[in-house]
């Protein structure tokens, strides 16, 4: 797929306050500074559509950019950010819940997570509550620049297994590095399929 436009819509504090949703919607979620914000803008070709810092919790609004004027990305607040209040890392977990559980247009949720680590724990409990709530997600290994080549394969199929034996979960990955341009093609690809499927 080509990406032909790609511009920032809205900032939103609540689901309440999001743009209508008149646009299949894919949605980027992860710990804070796992590189959703990079991400983004290596998909839409953009240097800085979605704001990226080197400092946690930078993103703390549901973010909203459309693009080819046909569907939303959504750049979500990282969740699991020690250096936040406990109050206001509640109120950050409630609007993604409550974004995931009731906004209508969204087709997919991609679950970023580094590739140089197993799973975490707040990983794990997040994935674990989507699967209660038959939300669906994708994980995309970020960072892949990180690793050696030789970890490409193995550090995912590791991930895997231990999805497989504490979750009995198995879902779809994919490798990225922003740096790198890695993986763009697929996540797009992943993204076709699903507005193709829904409106089939
Ligand atoms: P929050 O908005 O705080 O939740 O963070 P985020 O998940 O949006 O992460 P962000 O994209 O802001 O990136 C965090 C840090 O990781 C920045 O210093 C990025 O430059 C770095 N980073 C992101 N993606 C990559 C990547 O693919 N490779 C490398 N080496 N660094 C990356
Ligand atoms: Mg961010």
């Amino acid at each position: 797929m080509q990406i032909s436009t790609a511009r920032f819509v809205l900032s939103s504090p609540s689901l309440k306050l999001c743009p209508k949703g008149d646009h299949p919607e894919f949605a980027f979620i992860g710990r804070s500074n796992v590189g959703k914000s990079s991400l983004i803008n290596m998909i839409t070709g953009s240097k800085a559509l979605a704001k990226v810092s080197g400092t946690p919790g930078k993103t703390r609004l549901i973010n909203h950019f459309l693009i080819n004027d046909a569907w939303y990305l959504v750049d979500l607040p990282g969740f699991g950010f020690a250096k936040i209040s406990k109050e206001e890392s509640r109120k950050i977990r409630i609007m993604i819940e409550s974004y995931l559980l009731r906004r209508d247009n969204l087709r997919l949720t991609f679950l970023l997570v580094d590739s140089r680590l197993m799973p975490q724990k707040p990983d794990l409990e997040f994935m674990a509550w989507l699967t209660r709530h038959h939300i669906p997600f994708v994980i995309l290994f970020t960072k892949a620049d990180k690793i050696s080549k030789a970890h490409h394969t193995a550090n995912p199929s590791q991930y895997r297994k231990s999805l497989i034996e504490t979750l009995n979960i198995d879902p779809e990955f994919i490798l990225t590095s922003a740096e790198k341009k890695m993986g763009r093609e697929e996540v797009l690809g992943v993204i076709e399929r699903e507005i193709v499927m829904r409106d089939a």
